[in-house]
């Protein structure tokens, strides 16, 4: 057959978030780029998502109404509706699961004990809307904990319906967070049989239950979104207590690093900076673009400084403690430090007392803003990310292809992705550092300022090696396809 004829492949992503009509963090960007990029590979993909009212009216009001039905769910036979609300985006089909019910609190995330129903209704609506759409995909791709129960319906609840005859992957973006509850809570919302609450599947102890557990023990594949975090997800220190759960299930477990959409983030293009560049102009566009960034937060105006950035969920995943250990050793004379995030009252609180007694040298925005986002990646001199644990990252990928040097400790996809200085070549996309240690973390802040004041050719040809680097889906997403077309 030819490559014409031959069959595309057809993929169901099913998550809980996806720029830009709903982000939190890396997985919305995860379920935007990535479907994207296997369009350009020739798939079929659909994503499904829950309608949340926080969902801009914009993307509302260029939905198509697919239809509706009426779902059971709870032990009790209770059910709900189900709405399909469709929209189609450079190529990607995206669908909508609507009920007033479950979506309408705002945010996606609310907090566990509704969480726990709201996606347990999620990710069986979503095989129910398959074979009500009668659009059968080859997988069925499932993120995070949120999606982790549509693996355990396909093979039970939907065994023998047509969407049955799909194959499920599960990725891993973030451990951390497992869906954990009773077990009578998540019986009851699940609807599930009760022979499947028991060790290998979804209990963990006497009384309570784990989503993401189970969803592993059901998916035909596990993906993580790096291979070192395949591997250290296998350990004590980095599994969340599903260590051995994994390395019992670690035949169909493998490491696949994220990439980012190269248009979304693109410095020649970007509409949110006041000077775009490419690589022929970086090193005076990202002058201009740093003074703009002083400007903008009240710093003071000078292309000298060397200006270090940091834009994250304020979490101890980031490794937030080290880098208050430091905080006021890392700053010199030379330096400023430019902080955006939200997150943990505790670091919020640290940041903002940064920034009063250093007023005009630290800036602790703490919001979520796109706009300063791209500002900082593209102003700053280095970016921050010396994560506790760090599945893949992608601040890391997005300030390198802005030419802005990574300082990063060496886990998970960070570890994978920053090639360390070498001061004996000059070669290395950034700082790098490996215990979790805060003067460790100093010493790489340091080294890299030094490279920044003392040689500026070396730094600057970082700069550009950090430009150039791939950084795309490209390749990862020919290695989902292969995993997709192994049956
Ligand atoms: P995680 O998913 O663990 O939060 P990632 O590095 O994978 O970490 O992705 C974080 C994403 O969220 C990036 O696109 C980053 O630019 C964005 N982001 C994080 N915090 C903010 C913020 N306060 N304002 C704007 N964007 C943010
Ligand atoms: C998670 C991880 C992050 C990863 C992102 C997308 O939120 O914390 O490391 O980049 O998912 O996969």
């Amino acid at each position: 057959m030819s490559e014409m004829n031959e069959k595309k492949t057809r993929v169901a992503f099913v998550g809980s978030e996806c720029y830009p009509f709903v982000k939190t963090g890396g997985l919305g960007d995860v379920m935007y780029a990535l479907p994207r990029a296997l369009v350009r590979e020739g798939c079929e993909v659909r994503v499904f998502l829950p309608l949340y009212s926080c969902i801009p009216q914009k993307y509302k009001d260029q939905m198509n109404w697919k239809g509706s039905f009426m779902m059971d769910l709870t032990t009790d036979g209770r059910t709900f509706f189900v709405g399909i609300m469709e929209l189609s985006m450079n190529g990607v089909i995206y669908d909508f699961i609507e009920n007033r019910e479950f979506f309408d609190w705002g945010n996606p995330y609310t907090g566990l004990w509704e969480d726990i129903p709201k996606y347990c209704y999620f990710s069986k609506a979503v095989l129910a809307a398959l074979n009500y759409l009668e659009w059968i995909p080859d997988v069925i791709h499932c993120h995070d904990w949120q999606a982790s129960l549509t693996p355990v319906y396909l093979r039970t609840r939907f065994a023998g319906t047509p969407v049955g005859a799909a194959r499920s992957m599960l990725t891993i973006h973030n451990l951390r967070f497992q869906g954990i509850c009773s077990i009578d809570h998540l019986k009851y919302w699940s609807g599930l049989p009760d022979d499947l609450f028991n060790y290998p599947v979804f209990k963990i102890n006497e009384n309570e239950a784990n989503m993401f557990k189970g969803g592993l023990a059901f998916a035909d594949r596990i993906t993580t979104v790096s291979e070192t975090y395949a591997h250290e997800i296998q350990t004590d220190f980095y599994g969340e207590g599903l260590n051995s759960h994994l390395s019992y299930h670690s035949v169909k477990l493998r490491g696949i690093v994220n990439g980012i959409d190269v248009e979304q983030w693109d410095s020649r293009t970007d509409a949110l900076l006041p000077a775009p560049y490419g690589r022929e102009n970086a090193l005076a566009a990202k002058g201009e673009n740093k003074l703009a960034l002083q400007r903008r937060l009240g710093l003071e105006e000078d292309q000298g400084k060397f200006v270090i950035g940091l834009v994250s969920r304020l979490t101890d995943q980031k490794g937030l403690d080290l880098v208050d250990a430091i905080f006021e050793q890392m700053l010199d004379e030379n330096t400023q430090v430019v902080v955006l995030g939200t997150g943990d009252p505790r670091y919020e609180g640290a940041f903002r007392y940064y920034e009063s007694v250093h007023r005009g040298q630290v800036c602790s925005c703490i919001m979520y803003d796109e706009s300063l986002a791209h500002l900082i990646y593209a102003g700053a001199d280095a970016l921050l990310v010396p994560s506790l644990f760090e599945p893949c990252g992608l601040t890391q990928l997005i300030s390198m292809r802005y030419g802005t040097v990574p300082i990063v400790r060496e886990t998970g996809g960070l570890k994978d992705t920053v090639a360390p200085f070498n001061p004996e070549n000059g070669e290395g996309n950034g700082f790098t550092f490996d215990a979790y240690r805060a003067d460790l973390l100093l010493d790489a802040v340091r080294r890299g300022r030094e490279v920044y004041l003392g040689d500026r050719d070396r730094w600057n040809a970082i700069v550009l090696r950090d430009m150039d680097r791939d950084v795309s889906w490209t390749h990862s997403a020919l290695q989902y396809l292969e995993l997709y077309r192994e049956g």
